[in-house]
């Protein structure tokens, strides 16, 4: 039998830990036979001195094992899902869940909460009246298996991979979320109990990003891949560029609405462009030979929508919150905008309500941030730039100070932007 201290030690001292030592040492943690303080100087001796692709394929296991997987093999049609690494504006997920499902898939999305900076896909939904996140595992078959829905997001129940839970929240106090092997065994721990057939996975690289560097991003996307083909998920992975926020805005219903103009057709190109390449990924691991733009084009994507949104309590006519209050930046100069740096906008949302500080606390539906203009595109002086929503304007000054400094407007053109920067599978 192991122990914490020489399991802590060794790795501390840069040897492999084996396949007992890491089983042991999540499931005493999970059950709180390891104390808190053990298991943080475990994850620093991680954090500083890697695992191997070993190491981390048992460190999976070990937290999968630590609680109940889903099984839906009894569905008709085949399974898919996305995960993003989390980056600003992305709301993504919400017009490709129901655009895959039109394509014929079953698309089971767990999704988490926002915490700091980077917007959770359950608070953009809950925007929504009558939407709610929390379904039975029953409720989620029966949404998936119906014809005319195939797509539910809702909130992982608590039973799912709990040694994942428990340990991510000691690692966000204790500066050591930022390994890659711990990571990559947290996102796909929960993937792989989660039991879908095929996984596409959306690795952001850049300031607003987990991963800043492409070099980073890319052992990230590979590390994960290699951990769901392991374990028998078709695992697909693009890197993709989180230097500049998605879309043109930031914030709960703010997204919600941008996602609806996705669906109708219309939409910012850079969510367009990127929703339909995950898409396609995802059709094609699914073992479907559909186009996903047709469906978009088509409205099928749109009705899925609705049935989705209706599925879960919600009313997808409802009008969405907006914030009380508002405050517009305007351009000090002439010429093009050839920077919008995606940290600072996902921080000015923060700030103005559209996050939150401390896990459990609410959220403002309508707070966050709109761009008036993309990279590429030629502004005014004095033409709106930016416009911030909050329903508590004492908020303004802390979020106009995130973005000091968060864009560049200069003459001459921007650089084109690279939105997919690899694919990884
Ligand atoms: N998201 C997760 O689920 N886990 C991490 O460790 C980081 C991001």
């Amino acid at each position: 039998m192991a122990d914490a201290v020489s399991v802590i030690a060794a790795k501390r001292d840069g040897n492999t830990l084996d396949s007992d030592q890491i089983a042991w040492m999540v499931d005493a943690y999970t059950r709180g036979e390891v104390a808190d303080e053990q298991m943080s100087a475990l994850t620093m001796a991680i954090l500083l001195r890697g695992m191997n692709r070993r190491e981390i394929a048992d460190w999976t296991a070990a937290m999968i094992a630590s609680g109940r997987r889903m099984d839906f093999s009894t569905l008709a049609r085949p399974t898919v899902d996305k995960h993003s690494t989390g980056g600003i504006g992305d709301k993504i997920t919400l017009p490709l869940a129901p655009l895959v499902a039109a394509c014929g898939a079953a698309v089971p999305q767990l999704s988490g909460r926002g915490l700091g900076y980077t917007g959770g896909t359950l608070d953009k939904l809950e925007s929504i009246p009558g939407w709610r996140a929390d379904l039975t595992a029953d409720e989620m078959t029966r949404i998936l298996d119906d014809p005319a829905v195939g797509a539910v997001v809702c909130a992982a129940g608590a039973d799912l991979a709990p040694a994942d839970k428990k340990l991510y929240a000691l690692r966000d106090v204790t500066a050591t979320v930022e390994s890659i092997p711990m990571i990559a065994a947290s996102i796909m721990s929960k993937k792989i109990a989660e039991g879908t057939g095929a996984l596409v996975l959306d690795v952001k690289c850049g300031s607003g990003a987990f991963m800043s560097t492409l070099g980073d991003a890319q052992e990230l996307a590979r590390t994960m891949v290699d951990l769901g083909t392991d374990a028998g998920v078709r695992t697909v992975a693009l890197v993709t560029d989180m230097n500049t926020p998605l879309g043109r805005t930031a914030g709960n219903a703010l997204e919600v609405e941008e996602s609806v103009e996705v669906l109708a057709g219309g939409g910012p190109a850079d969510v367009v462009e990127l929703t339909l390449a995950l898409a396609r990924e995802m059709v094609a691991a699914a073992g479907l030979d559909v186009d996903p733009a047709d469906k978009l084009a088509d409205g099928t994507a749109m009705d899925r929508w609705r049935a989705m949104i209706a599925a879960q309590g919600g009313d997808p006519d409802a009008a969405l919150p907006v914030a009380r209050h508002t405050h517009e930046v305007t351009a000090e100069r002439s010429g093009v905008l050839t920077r919008l740096d995606a940290r600072a906008v996902g921080i000015a949302a923060w700030r103005l309500g559209a996050g939150r500080e401390r896990q459990g606390q609410p959220v403002q539906a309508g707070a966050g941030v709109r761009w008036h203009a993309a990279l590429g595109d030629t502004v005014t002086a004095g033409q709106p730039l930016l416009t911030l929503c909050t329903d508590t304007p004492e908020r303004f000054d802390r979020a106009l100070d995130a973005l000091t400094g968060g864009w560049t407007v200069e003459d001459g053109s921007a650089q084109e932007r690279r939105l997919i920067l690899d694919r990884i599978g």
